[in-house]
């Protein structure tokens, strides 16, 4: 793929260059979904899947974009001053928001912007799939920029201000999972990481024979912006009423015994099930990654059925498709679990299946999913790679 891209380089940005390659991976989560935002734990990976770029200083002092995934159309980069950039754009190229955040965000913490900087992008991360192009993209221009103008940023702070960029320049108020994810990703490891205090340990994936597959339920993801910000200010009205009883400065500060005890004082039933769903996927999360370390595979699977469940019951962030798909994969011989993955309303499930049944897996899935919903699934098969940065 390097070959094409730099022969695209050329041809944007001129051919005498001597533009870097970097890749940033997308990420799929194992299990804690919806739980980065209320201070619990997430377990997610950085796959093989996920968004290149080449890239080079330019001394234009401008900022140069171009993908080669949604600019067909055009045969000359999108060019902007770094003092032009203050809001989200509008218009055909509105993907260059999310590298435009990120420089942006940089601009606000490191000085010495001296340098115009050309990239081009090419993902092979499906698009709305809920696989995280937004945070790769993220992640990957911060690391751009600080490779190429010498920021010295680690990759903690990578994820906080691509995190920065998502919040205040696109307007998704998302948590911090998914651009540390695929910042921070190990090989062959998941990470347990704890949102409110940032740490984090990695654990060790061993699945034996067995694979990880992502079913994408091929529905585009598009509501995630407006019911993802709904179902925060639902939990963050729960909290409000618990928080006149008990001093706690986020839900998942309270293990389930402590949220049933005090569900009385949260006034809206809708508000109570929401913040069921965080507290309850905080200790399935942590609970799953110790079951995970302990080889225990078994238990593993059936917490992320539950976390399905909740999702579905209580946070209402599933879809008829993504219920199907995960209803299909719990019957399937060989499935140790699955679930939907990412945000929800449309996009993938994470499945971990035998390795010898993954062809009938697929097919079985595959057809059903097609009698019953009209719809094809797609399927991807994946390793656990490193997070983004430099490649070779
Ligand atoms: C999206 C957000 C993440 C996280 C997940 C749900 O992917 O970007 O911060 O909240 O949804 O777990």
């Amino acid at each position: 793929m390097l070959e094409e891209m730099y022969e695209a380089y050329g041809k944007i940005f001129g051919s005498d260059s001597v533009a870097e390659p970097f890749f940033s991976p997308g990420r799929v989560n194992l299990i804690g979904e919806h739980t980065d935002h209320e201070g619990g734990c997430v377990f997610p990976c950085a796959i093989d899947y996920g968004i290149y770029a080449l890239a080079q200083k330019n001394s234009l002092g401008k900022l140069r974009l171009y993908s080669m995934n949604f600019d067909g159309d055009y045969d000359s980069p999108f060019e902007i001053e770094y003092d032009r950039i203050t809001e989200k754009l509008p218009g055909p190229r509105s993907w260059v928001n999310y590298p435009l955040g990120v420089v942006s965000a940089l601009r606000s913490h490191c000085n010495s912007f001296l340098h115009g900087v050309d990239i081009l992008y090419y993902g092979n991360l499906p698009d709305g799939a809920g696989l995280s192009s937004s945070a790769a993209i993220e992640v990957l221009t911060a690391k751009i920029f600080s490779e190429l103008l010498g920021f010295g940023i680690d990759g903690v702070k990578a994820a906080l201000y691509s995190q920065e960029a998502e919040n205040n320049f696109v307007g998704m108020r998302c948590g911090i999972m998914d651009q540390f994810a695929v910042s921070m990703g190990k090989k062959n490891h998941a990470i347990l990481l704890n949102c409110s205090t940032l740490e984090y340990s990695y654990a060790p994936v061993q699945l034996g024979t067995k694979k990880i597959i992502i079913t994408n339920s091929n529905v585009p993801h598009s509501l995630v912006g407006s019911e993802y910000n709904l179902r925060r200010q639902q939990c963050e009205k729960a909290l409000a009423d618990i928080k006149r009883v008990r001093d706690i400065s986020c839900l998942c500060d309270l293990t389930v015994n402590e949220l049933d005890e005090l569900s009385y004082t949260v006034k809206d039933p809708v508000n109570l099930r929401r913040a069921v769903h965080a507290v309850s996927e905080n200790e399935r999360a942590k609970r799953a990654a110790d079951s995970l370390m302990a080889g225990d595979l078994l238990t593993f699977g059936r917490l992320m059925n539950a976390s399905h469940v909740s999702l579905r019951d209580n946070y209402a962030v599933t879809v008829p498709e993504l219920d199907i798909l995960a209803s299909l994969a719990w019957e399937f011989p060989g499935v140790i679990g699955s679930r939907m993955t990412g945000g929800g309303f449309g996009g993938c499930t994470v499945s971990i299946v035998d390795g010898e049944r993954v062809n009938d897996f697929k097919n079985h899935i595959g057809s059903e999913y097609e009698r019953l919903t009209g719809r094809k699934a797609s399927f991807y098969e994946t390793g656990i790679t490193d997070g983004a940065g430099r490649i070779s």
